[in-house]
């Protein structure tokens, strides 16, 4: 007998809900305006991502500098059975924030697959085209498990997610330390409303960061090899190629510095020389003074009790945590409580 084409079998496990703004572009140019039109001037982390900029977030991924990655793929390679068992109940569906291309929810999906028949997951991700290709992907790897997908932003997904009613526990995942990407307001705020999806005894794992030693730090944010820097002056590069502007990518610097009161790897671009940028796109001139920053990330590191009081001001208890064998990076179940 004929066997049905890999993608003839995903079709029937797999739903894209389309949540996103058509003018994203307009977006883009409204911050863009706001952004460097501020003073200081700054840009949104968010527009890192395009084509070139998520294929060099990949390579940062494989650099040695860049530890988190790895030492993120080590906790769940040696931790997913201990993880998902944390979590009680019998059937569990999986949804995941900021799900890119999924290879470490791999780990988790093989564990819960291990403990029950099928397997619901339902990603959240702004780029419609890796929600498609990584979900047909793990539908090819796994026939156990269905998709339920939302190309969309974390605040409208998780409102469309608010309505359904889930009858089993969910583990939801938000991996990668992308939680630093937040400053304080903005992680609580999020946490928040996944909480407001979430029932009390639902679970959270939330890769976060470690604070350690600046020189460790900096270098994981400013890598030998340049790609980082790529990395950062690509939002350069991205406003050029999508508001005409004329920026000279080598008229400008990367930095990366810890600033340890603050708690945060802060990235800037630096203007090497006076000089005057055309955006004809927004009929902007800009002028930028010899040293003169653009604020692009911060990057938050996190400790132990900073992670207990972030998980009680947003409904959740810090159950559990594991960590690599060089303590480095932590993965941490938040358990949802009673209260929201
Ligand atoms: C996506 N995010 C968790 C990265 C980080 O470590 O803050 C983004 C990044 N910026 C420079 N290198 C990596």
């Amino acid at each position: 007998m004929p066997q049905p084409q890999p993608d003839a079998v995903a079709a029937d496990r797999l739903t894209i809900h389309n949540l996103l703004r058509r003018d994203l572009s307009a977006s883009f140019k409204e911050d863009v305006r706001a952004g460097l039109t501020a003073r200081p001037k700054k840009l949104f982390p968010k527009y890192f991502y395009d084509e070139l900029g998520s294929q060099l977030f990949e390579a940062i991924c494989l650099l040695p500098e860049y530890y988190l990655t790895r030492a993120e793929n080590e906790i769940l390679a040696r931790y997913a059975d201990e993880i998902v068992s944390a979590v009680e109940g019998q059937n569990v569906t999986l949804l995941e924030m900021g799900s890119g291309s999924a290879s470490k929810t791999r780990r988790i999906i093989e564990a819960l697959i291990r403990r029950q028949n099928d397997l619901l997951y339902t990603p959240i991700d702004i780029s419609a085209s890796a929600l498609e290709t990584s979900s047909r992907v793990l539908l090819q790897s796994y026939p156990e498990l269905r998709i339920e997908a939302y190309a969309s932003d974390y605040v409208a997904g998780l409102n469309a997610l608010k309505t359904q009613d889930r009858p089993c526990r969910t583990l939801a995942l938000f991996l990668g330390s992308n939680i630093g990407n937040f400053d304080a307001a903005e992680a609580v705020e999020f946490l928040r409303a996944v909480r407001g999806v979430l029932r009390a005894g639902d679970a959270l794992l939330l890769g976060a960061d470690l604070k350690k030693n600046p020189q460790a730090l900096e270098e994981a944010y400013d890598d030998a090899l340049g790609v980082t820097a790529a990395f950062n002056l690509n939002q350069l590069a991205r406003i050029n190629r999508e508001l005409d502007a004329d920026f000279n990518p080598r008229a400008f610097r990367h930095h990366a510095s810890y600033n340890e009161e603050t708690g945060r790897v802060e990235v800037y671009i630096i203007s090497l020389r006076n000089q005057m940028v055309r955006v004809p796109a927004l009929e902007l001139e800009l002028r930028f003074d010899e040293g003169e920053r653009i604020h692009t990330e911060n990057s938050y590191k996190y400790d132990l009790e900073g992670l207990t009081n972030l998980a009680e001001e947003t409904g959740f208890e810090r159950a559990r945590t594991w960590m690599d064998a060089r303590k480095q990076f932590s993965s941490n179940l938040f358990l949802a409580t009673g209260e929201r």
